[in-house]
């Protein structure tokens, strides 16, 4: 069974103090509640090990926002899946569009990634969407299908059983402008469709899909509604706890 996920993104906002103090006031509100997903946070690297030291990270999972494509090394200021894993991050959000663009992260660069944090047992949130002008020309599935046969559908069943999909298209992200519901269940429906064609219709039913992009408190509960919408990536809203609360109580 696939399961409900709730993720943040911190990207590049927060000092360790702050996060910290972030982490701990998110902790404290989700400890002991029933929760209908999973709550993840994905912290800038130089604030994973003291936040999955504060968290219990089997009510808030840690994530970090990138690795290195390289195991080991003379590549300074990389960081390895390796020692993300021992600062106790369970997940790493991979091809982010923000890497893409503006770190120039092509497939090739990706498959490395995905095949190290796999390798090091960190469970990869791997991201795909398309920008404005593909979506204008109607071109989103052709793109978004492309990018997963390039890199994720390479991986044996076995690995690619482990990895979360987060669907965000650029246009969303930070913009205060949503995909509609309908446009989200949409690609996550194809997605799986992909998936099924690929790897088998099991495959495709357990496999936790989540969509990323301007996500908030108002639009949550329709979109978690949606069949094969299984939870968010959120950016913004969750660098506030009641922001990023009232997204997981949306399930
Ligand atoms: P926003 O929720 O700020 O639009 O960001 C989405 C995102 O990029 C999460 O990875």
């Amino acid at each position: 069974m696939r399961k409900n996920i709730v993720a943040g993104n911190w990207k590049m906002n927060k000092t360790l103090q702050e996060g910290l103090a972030l982490a701990t006031e998110l902790n404290a509100a989700l400890e002991g509640a029933t929760l209908k997903c999973d709550v993840v946070i994905g912290t800038p690297f130089i604030h994973l090990a003291a936040v999955a030291a504060a968290v219990n990270t089997k009510v808030v999972g840690v994530a970090a926002q990138n690795c290195a494509d390289k195991a080991s090394g003379a590549y300074t200021g990389e960081v390895s899946a390796a020692m993300l894993k021992s600062t106790g991050a369970e997940y790493v959000i991979l091809g982010h569009s923000e890497r893409r663009e503006y770190y120039g992260e092509t497939s090739a660069i990706l498959n490395s990634k995905v095949e190290l944090a796999l390798a090091n047992g960190l469970t990869p949130i791997y991201c795909c969407g398309e920008a404005l002008d593909v979506r204008n020309a109607n071109e989103q599935n052709a793109y978004v299908q492309k990018q997963l046969e390039e890199t994720v559908f390479n991986l044996s069943a076995d690995d690619f059983a482990k990895i979360v999909i987060a669907y965000e298209p650029i246009w969303a992200i930070g913009t205060g402008v949503t995909a509609s519901t309908e446009q989200a269940q949409e690609m996550l429906a194809f997605i799986r469709t992909l998936i099924a064609e690929k790897f088998g219709k099991d495959m495709a039913e357990n496999t936790s899909i989540l969509y990323g992009g301007s996500c908030n408190a108002k639009n949550a509960p329709e979109l978690f509604a949606q069949p094969d919408i299984d939870g968010g990536l959120i950016g913004g809203a969750s660098l506030k706890v009641e922001d990023f609360k009232a997204i997981i109580d949306a399930f």
